[in-house]
């Protein structure tokens, strides 16, 4: 069976009667105006609200297919099952049916529209704790099914409890959740592995089993004193992997040979000369395959490679990639392999989430950058990982990598890990944060923190930038990012992540709007915060990872709890208040790189 009959065949099966539900458009991949999370990673982000209380639309009962991105199994992209990307079948009760319904369903779908055996399927439930109890419903519902009991395994909070922060003690003032209870489909032909545990049960990660769908019962919502208060409706928030559940419809524990994937596998086998049935490349192309899939879908979606946030994600994932390309094969050259299996990941979404004509030119423009800036770096520092004795394994070696190659950290530790080396991400973060003093002394004072100097006219443009930023992201969408700045006396110059040139009416409309702020004559305010809060709270910052604990934070605005316009962790110095800085012009753009523009401004010293 492929991917594309499963996701019809489920959103079919819950729009028509008796279950009548409505279909809603995914989110974007890439979130806009949620400062919590850098890729949307659960298909109920969008409906938050409504799981509280507040009416859709579109009404109680809802369904779609949701392009996600989950970064925490990253290091485990290489086995036969587990991604960064990809699609949730998503259905949801808002305050309507509750578990009777919703197993039940499931459990047909499962049953008759997939044909899953019966008996290759176990379920489990939440065993309660001391805050909520043994969730006695879903097992007789289960029972009743005819499960018998004992497929029927009992988990805690770890398993069984979901909401976007973990569980209940995890959870932070104001989270909901709750209990759930998944479905696990149970390959009999793959043999337990006693290195993941003497008895192998429907958890157990040796790949005799896999997870296929997991029912949460949102009835719940952290309090201030750190209880669970129960929610004026209890909903359903039901999601289902589709590559998983292809898998299982085709009974092959092997998630990568499903349709959607094993033609981008056979791309990666074009390009390398190497075969997926032969064990020693099997694992590099699972993590090429994901990775340029992912990498495809975030381009896509207005986001180029950088240092910070979703840049730093795709940074990470292409140059994870190019590293394990390089392992498939060294004398393969880089950009038109990638851009090859982009290619075939547009071919294979064309008309779903992408539409290849257009697409094609972004996807291939942004990877010969990376891949041009990433290449020659790779492979020297390839070879110095060859080359490096046991004792220089360390995370000073990681560092160097970063530092002299461009090798994102993850990357570099995995690497020195596999030849026996280790990498501490602390002891990582405090040589990054050293060298960069260092290097700010070294340039003589000239550019600390972007600024010439700390004369009135350097000052008054730093602000302008800020409200130039803000402006950007007005006008151009939330996509846009700060690259880089650099102040003179003379003008303001600042670079962000865009694709394509601003038209006339753009630049005016940002003039008018940072002119609008300056004449309000907004104070700025500066604070210092917790990074975490800070970034929380949708404060912009360039080089979040690297940032100590505590920052200095600016924000422009009257109100500085709500209504503020712009909020940036910054080193300063700013003026007191919009209205010293005068009329901003901007002077000139240009694009310096794929995906990168650069905008020169100044200001009138009258307003
Ligand atoms: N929210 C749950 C999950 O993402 C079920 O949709 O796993």
């Amino acid at each position: 069976m492929k991917a594309d009959e499963v996701r019809e065949k489920y959103i079919e099966f819950f729009k028509t009667r008796p279950r009548n539900h409505k279909e809603i458009s995914p989110s974007p991949l890439v979130l806009e105006g949620d400062s919590t999370t850098l890729f949307t990673s659960a298909g109920m982000q969008q409906l938050v609200p409504y799981l509280s209380g507040k009416k859709h639309p579109k009404g109680k009962r809802l369904v779609n297919s949701q392009p996600l991105l989950r970064t925490q199994d990253i290091e485990k992209v290489g086995d036969n099952r587990h991604t960064t990307f990809f699609e949730m079948l998503g259905n949801w009760s808002l305050g309507d049916y509750f578990k009777e319904e919703q197993l039940a369903w499931f459990w047909e779908f499962l049953t008759k529209e997939l044909g899953l055996p019966k008996e290759k399927l176990w379920v489990s439930i939440f065993k309660g704790d001391k805050q909520v109890p043994r969730d006695e419903e879903s097992f007789e519902i289960w029972k009743k099914l005819g499960i018998p009991e004992k497929r029927i395994i009992e988990y805690g909070v770890e398993e069984n409890w979901w909401s976007t922060t973990g569980t209940p003690s995890e959870m932070t003032q104001g989270d909901i959740g709750g209990p759930d209870s998944e479905v696990f489909y149970e390959f009999t032909q793959v043999k337990h592995d006693a290195k993941f545990g003497k008895v192998c049960h429907p958890t157990c990660e040796c790949g005799r089993f896999l997870e296929i769908g997991n029912s949460v019962f949102i009835q719940y919502v952290k309090k201030e004193d750190g209880s669970l208060e129960e929610l004026p409706q209890k909903n359903v928030d039901f999601g289902g992997g589709l590559e998983r559940l292809t898998a299982a419809a085709n009974d092959n524990p092997d998630v990568f040979q499903i349709d959607i994937f094993s033609s981008i596998i056979k791309e990666i086998e074009k390009v390398s000369f190497k075969k997926y049935k032969e064990n020693n490349s099997r694992s590099a192309m699972r993590v090429i395959a994901d990775h340029l899939k992912a990498t495809t879908f975030i381009i896509v979606n207005g986001v180029v490679p950088s240092n910070k946030q979703q840049g730093y994600v795709l940074r990470r994932l292409m140059r994870r990639a190019a590293v394990k390309m390089f392992e498939l094969d060294k004398d393969l050259t880089p950009i038109p392999a990638f851009q090859g299996v982009a290619e075939e990941v547009l071919r294979v979404y064309d008309g779903t989430y992408f539409e290849r004509s257009r697409d094609r030119k972004v996807v291939r423009s942004v990877i010969e950058d990376e891949i041009n800036r990433f290449a020659d770096s790779l492979d020297r520092g390839l070879k110095e990982l060859e080359k490096a004795r046991k004792e220089q394994l360390n995370t000073l070696f990681a560092f160097n990598l970063y530092q002299t190659h461009g090798f994102p950290f993850e990357v570099s530790k995995e690497l020195i890990e596999k030849k026996g080396g280790k990498v501490k991400k602390e002891e990582f973060d405090r040589i990054l944060q050293g060298h960069r003093k260092l290097s700010r002394k070294a340039s003589v004072g000239l550019f600390k923190g972007g600024l010439a100097d700390h004369s009135g006219e350097v000052i008054k443009l730093h602000t302008a930038t800020h409200l130039l930023h803000w402006a950007l992201r007005e006008v151009l969408g939330k996509s846009v990012h700060q690259e880089g700045s650099n102040i003179t006396k003379e003008r303001l110059r600042f670079d962000f992540s865009h694709q394509q040139k601003l038209t006339e009416s753009e630049i005016k409309k940002v003039e008018k709007l940072i002119n609008e702020k300056i004449k309000e004559d907004l104070p700025v305010h500066k604070s210092v915060e917790e990074k975490e809060k800070a970034l929380k709270s949708g404060a912009l910052a360039n080089f979040a990872e690297t940032y100590p604990e505590k920052v200095s934070v600016y924000t422009i605005g009257k109100d500085l709890k709500k209504n503020w316009v712009s909020k940036e962790v910054c080193g300063g110095p700013h003026v007191k208040t919009t209205s010293e800085i005068g009329r901003v012009r901007i002077k000139k753009q240009e694009k310096i790189g794929a995906g990168l523009l650069r905008i020169y401004a100044g200001v009138d010293s009258t307003n």
